[in-house]
């Protein structure tokens, strides 16, 4: 791994080892160059597979980038099209670039309501890269929060009666095996999760970047993870040794 001058290292004992990701401000990266908004998502392409990379360097386990959300539909058909065919290409091209790092696909979201091609795409991807031991990055893709438990509930439903627990739950969710978010990051400075990993997201530390996604680099990631290294986390309860 290159690091850069001036860079904060990274301690390698506290490495997050699933990092969640709200890729935001494609479309104003774009307007503030007199650009129209599907370059933005061309260039937000490009820097998901900058960080993607940096990630699995730094020894992230799992990756979750927030690709198209359940609301990502009320956009334009031009840009939903748009968006759906730059994931489509992205799977059909950048095989390659999986294999030479090991790195295996995932899903998480609802595959039904996707265009068939789409849903086929990625589960030919998921299947390709399934024996890959390196880093998982998990594409949500027409994914919601909130859609997750509700189809997580509807699963567990049909095949249990009674008093649920929400270990019984968690089962049931888009990726049962893959453990919960350590770090969420939002980048273009909102300060919501916008229906981004709703359950698992429940300690998650959160880090907001005022940087537009397609400006984000290796530097930043390494930023963010410097700075969760310095969180103190608890998970409810309190620290040891203090009398406070
Ligand atoms: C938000 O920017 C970004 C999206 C809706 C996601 C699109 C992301 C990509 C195309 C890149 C990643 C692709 C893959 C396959 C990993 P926005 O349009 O909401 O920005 P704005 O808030 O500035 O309008």
């Amino acid at each position: 791994m290159s690091v850069q001058k001036n860079s904060p290292v990274i301690g390698t004992d506290r490495i997050p080892i699933h990092v969640g990701i709200i890729m935001d401000g494609n479309g104003r990266w774009a307007r503030r160059r007199n650009q129209i908004r599907t370059q933005g998502h061309l260039e937000g392409l490009k820097a998901a597979k900058r960080v993607v990379k940096a990630a699995s360097d730094m020894g992230i386990r799992y990756l979750t980038l927030y690709t198209f959300s359940t609301e990502n539909w009320k956009r334009t058909a031009e840009e939903v099209g748009f968006i759906m065919g730059l994931v489509k290409k992205h799977l059909r091209g950048e095989l390659d670039f999986y294999r030479e790092n090991r790195l295996r696909l995932r899903h998480a979201g609802d595959a039904e309501g996707l265009p068939p091609d789409i849903a086929a795409e990625i589960r030919e991807a998921c299947g390709d890269t399934r024996s890959f031991g390196g880093m998982q990055v998990i594409l949500a893709l027409n994914y919601g929060g909130r859609d997750e438990i509700v189809r997580a509930v509807n699963r567990l439903k049909a095949e249990n009666a009674g008093r649920i627990t929400g270990k019984d739950l968690a089962k049931y969710l888009d990726n049962p095996d893959i453990p919960d978010p350590d770090l969420i990051i939002r980048t273009a400075g909102e300060m919501r999760t916008s229906n981004f990993l709703l359950w698992e997201s429940a300690y998650a530390e959160l880090y907001v970047s005022d940087k537009l996604w397609p400006d984000w680099t290796e530097e930043d990631l390494r930023e963010a993870i410097t700075d969760f290294q310095k969180r103190d986390r608890r998970f409810g309860g309190i620290k040891t040794g203090s009398d406070t």
